[in-house]
């Protein structure tokens, strides 16, 4: 009878390697931080459990750490280790924690590509008729170097070494320790407060369990990750590339097993948490994150960059738009060169064409503003048609003030609409005029400065310019 389970979560390193003022394991892989995914990890793997503790261990940025750890699982406790002298040192700082727990399973916040099953698959080991002391992962790696090795005997662990402690046949080793481990809770708590710092980093070495282990003749058991990206762990910012690349591969491969077309699939970004509907095709270069939904049969341009925003059925996203917190309803037109800012609301038939920009701009069915237009605290109704190069200046260098036009109107091209300003249904703007003042329904506003014509005025002009060009 098993009496819990405790995880910990190593996250207090100082990541020197990293050269980052952001704890190591804040830093974001695949669109999301390392730690989160580690922590989601953890409370899965507690979610099966009678009993769970999870504690993290923080060290540098703890207040940053603590935040996420809040947020993500917010049962956790958290707890300090400064400074940072090992993962064995951090592993102690924790027990106080562990409650009736029977077992620990320790987790390292940056090896942030462990599955729940594996973990648990550790877990189940340890459960066995041998009774092992430890049970941790490993992984045999092309390039092992940054890894401590896992040195056997016969087929049996005998140590993990560290590169910087290793012997060169040592480092010759290609398995490695994954930093996922599953212990029996009796033995690792009286066992801790025997570890000695005596190695190249002058820390105390969690690894160095395993040796005291075997000493007091328990068993200690290294099993091979079935996926050694797995154990990939992030300690550069090289490392940290490898591990987005092959998470946003994840994801790609996920979009299109749910009915999406990528196209070039491996210039496409997509973080894991953006939702591409069936049929939705997606073009070279675009990148879509956070929790941007696309619906069925959605186009997206080549070079999009979607963020945050919500698209219905079949709309058309041209080439290189930007749209953030936005939501667009089904059938609208967008782009070529748009930007959709916060708090853009386009219902369904809404064209937004090249080089319009919208903010907080609640567009209503069918609208169109097709070229060179800033839309910004603005509301507009059905059908009306915004011409090229209008402008609602909302800001007046002091606060911003709102533009309501109403439904079928006609703001002709180069309108300025200042406001605070109201346009009524039906109304027809002319080309050119600065609007002031409301516009009530139906009228037709125009201002501008009357035109002059001058007879032939262009022939003397060239003429005087051909004799004395430097002359006005
Ligand atoms: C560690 C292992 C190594 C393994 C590798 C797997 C040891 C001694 N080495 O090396 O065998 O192959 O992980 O990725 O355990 N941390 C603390 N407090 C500390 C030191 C570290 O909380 O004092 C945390 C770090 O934030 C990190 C994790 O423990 O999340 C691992 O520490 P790191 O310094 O990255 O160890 P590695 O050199 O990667
Ligand atoms: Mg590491």
């Amino acid at each position: 009878m098993t009496g819990g389970t405790a995880v910990v979560v190593l996250a207090a390193g100082r990541g020197v390697r990293m050269k980052s003022a952001l704890p190591k394991v804040l830093h974001a892989a695949g669109g999301r931080p390392l730690l989160d995914r580690v922590l989601e990890t953890a409370v899965a793997v507690l979610a099966r459990e009678r009993a769970g503790h999870l504690v993290v261990v923080a060290g540098s940025g703890r207040e940053d750490v603590a935040a996420h750890v809040r947020r993500a699982a917010p049962s956790a406790a958290v707890v300090l280790q400064h400074p940072p002298r090992g993962t064995g040192d951090a592993v102690r700082k924790a027990v106080k924690h562990f409650g009736n727990a029977s077992r620990v399973v320790v987790l390292s916040g940056d090896v942030p590509m462990l599955g729940v099953r594996t973990v648990r698959a550790l877990l189940s080991r340890l459960g066995g008729r041998d009774r092992p002391a430890i049970v941790f992962l490993t992984a045999i790696l092309d390039d092992p170097r940054s890894y401590g090795r896992v040195v056997r005997s016969r087929g049996a662990v005998t140590k993990i070494v560290e590169e910087k402690d290793a012997t060169p046949a040592e480092r010759e080793i290609r398995e490695t320790n994954g930093g996922v481990y599953a212990f029996d809770r009796p033995f690792l708590q009286s066992t801790l407060p025997k570890l000695k710092a005596v190695n190249a980093q002058g820390e105390y070495y969690l690894t160095d369990l395993l040796g005291l282990a075997l000493a007091a003749g328990r068993r200690v058991v290294g099993i091979p990750a079935r996926d050694p990206d797995e154990v990939l762990g992030v300690n550069s910012r090289g490392d940290l590339a490898r591990v987005d690349a092959l998470l946003r591969r994840r994801a790609t491969r996920a979009a299109m097993a749910a009915g999406a077309t990528l196209v070039r699939p491996e210039t496409i970004t997509l973080d894991e948490t953006a939702v591409l509907g069936k049929d939705s095709v997606v073009g070279p270069f675009a990148t879509l994150l956070g929790t941007t939904r696309i619906g069925e049969g959605t186009h997206i341009g080549q070079g999009c960059v979607v963020k945050d925003s919500i698209l219905g059925r079949r709309v058309v996203v041209k080439p290189y738009c930007v749209i953030e917190s936005a939501r667009v309803g089904d059938r609208a037109i967008l782009g070529p060169f748009a930007r959709l800012r916060e708090g853009t609301v386009l219902a369904g038939d809404v064209h937004i064409g090249n080089f319009v920009e919208t903010k907080k701009a609640v567009l209503a069915k069918g609208v169109k503003a097709n070229h060179l237009t800033y839309l910004g605290d603005t509301t507009i109704g059905e059908r009306t048609n915004v011409g090229a190069g209008v402008i609602t200046c909302n800001y007046d260098g002091f606060t911003k003030h709102p533009t309501t036009i109403g439904k079928d109107v006609f703001v002709g091209s180069d309108t300025q609409l200042v406001a605070p300003v109201t346009v009524g249904d039906g109304a027809i703007v002319a080309a050119g005029t600065t609007v002031t003042s409301d516009v009530p329904a139906g009228d037709l506003v125009l201002s501008r400065s009357p035109q002059t014509n001058v007879p032939q005025g262009g022939v003397r002009y060239r003429e005087r310019k051909k004799k004395r060009p430097g002359k006005r």
